[in-house]
């Protein structure tokens, strides 16, 4: 017999409209920080826009915007509260700042039941922060959430690029729509990146700078509105998802 909670997880995304999963093959090159400023400059053009963080080892969402102390109210099922006018999902809601040390399944799992509670309700997107890499979580998030398309963060470092290509790779196999890639962190121009994922036949979005105003907004949606990553991505965005 198949898990009930499947059927269901369709049902919670009848009315979202575009699912992006912000992703890479490695931590710590801004999916969190590419994810927070895309949901809220979609906001700023009058989307309703959702953020879900499925980072459950290392959220980061939740510092990026300053939010803390939100509780989702129950209606046969979770509404996700509202931080600066996003529909806002995250473990943190539940385990505050404590670790949450999950095994394979048991993320499998925790996945299965964040997705299955959480009533979205009408949405133009939903911007998913994802773990990094292409483990168990990203497997099961391809899996569950129906028309979820991937925008990849790579940082101009081939440490990097050479993970996120595997990723985009295994993307490519599975069939799943890959948006394009975003590189972030530039500190000078180089092509290495770019050319690599135009000859794979797919989209390079972008670069954006290293900015060094972003570790003081930290907290501040306000503040981070006003830094050049802010506008970068509000370039980059809306014209192509
Ligand atoms: N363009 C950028 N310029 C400067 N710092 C950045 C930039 N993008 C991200 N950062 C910083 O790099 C660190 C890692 O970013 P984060 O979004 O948490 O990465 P990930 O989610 O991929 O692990 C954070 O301290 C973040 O503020
Ligand atoms: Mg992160």
């Amino acid at each position: 017999m198949s898990d009930p909670r499947l059927a269901v997880i369709e049902r919670r995304f009848e009315k979202v409209g575009k699912v992006i999963a912000v992703s890479s093959g490695k931590g710590g090159v801004g999916k969190s920080m590419v994810a927070t400023a895309l949901a809220l400059n979609l906001r700023d053009k009058g989307y309703k826009v959702g953020l879900l963080d499925l980072d459950f080892t290392s959220p980061a969402t939740h510092v990026i915007m300053g939010v803390e102390g939100l509780y989702p109210e129950e209606d046969y099922g979770i509404i996700p509260p509202l931080a600066h006018d996003l529909r806002y999902m995250s473990i943190t809601h539940y385990s505050l700042d404590e670790p949450a040390p999950l095994r394979g399944v048991d993320v499998s799992n925790a996945i299965i039941e964040l997705l299955a509670i959480t009533k979205w309700g009408e949405l133009d997107y939903l911007v998913v922060d994802m773990p990094p890499g292409i483990g168990d979580a990203t497997l099961d998030t391809i899996r569950l959430i129906p028309k979820i398309q991937f925008v990849v963060v790579s940082t101009p470092s081939r440490v990097a690029y050479q993970s996120v290509r595997r990723m985009l790779l295994l993307l490519r196999q599975l069939g799943i729509p890959v948006t394009g890639v975003v590189e972030n962190m530039v500190m000078k121009p180089s092509d290495y990146v770019k050319s690599d994922v135009e000859a794979l036949g797919l989209a390079y979005l972008g670069s954006v700078d290293f900015d060094e105003d972003i570790e003081a907004s930290l907290g501040d949606v306000d503040a981070l509105s006003e830094t050049g990553f802010y506008k970068r991505i509000g370039e980059i965005f809306p014209s192509v998802i």
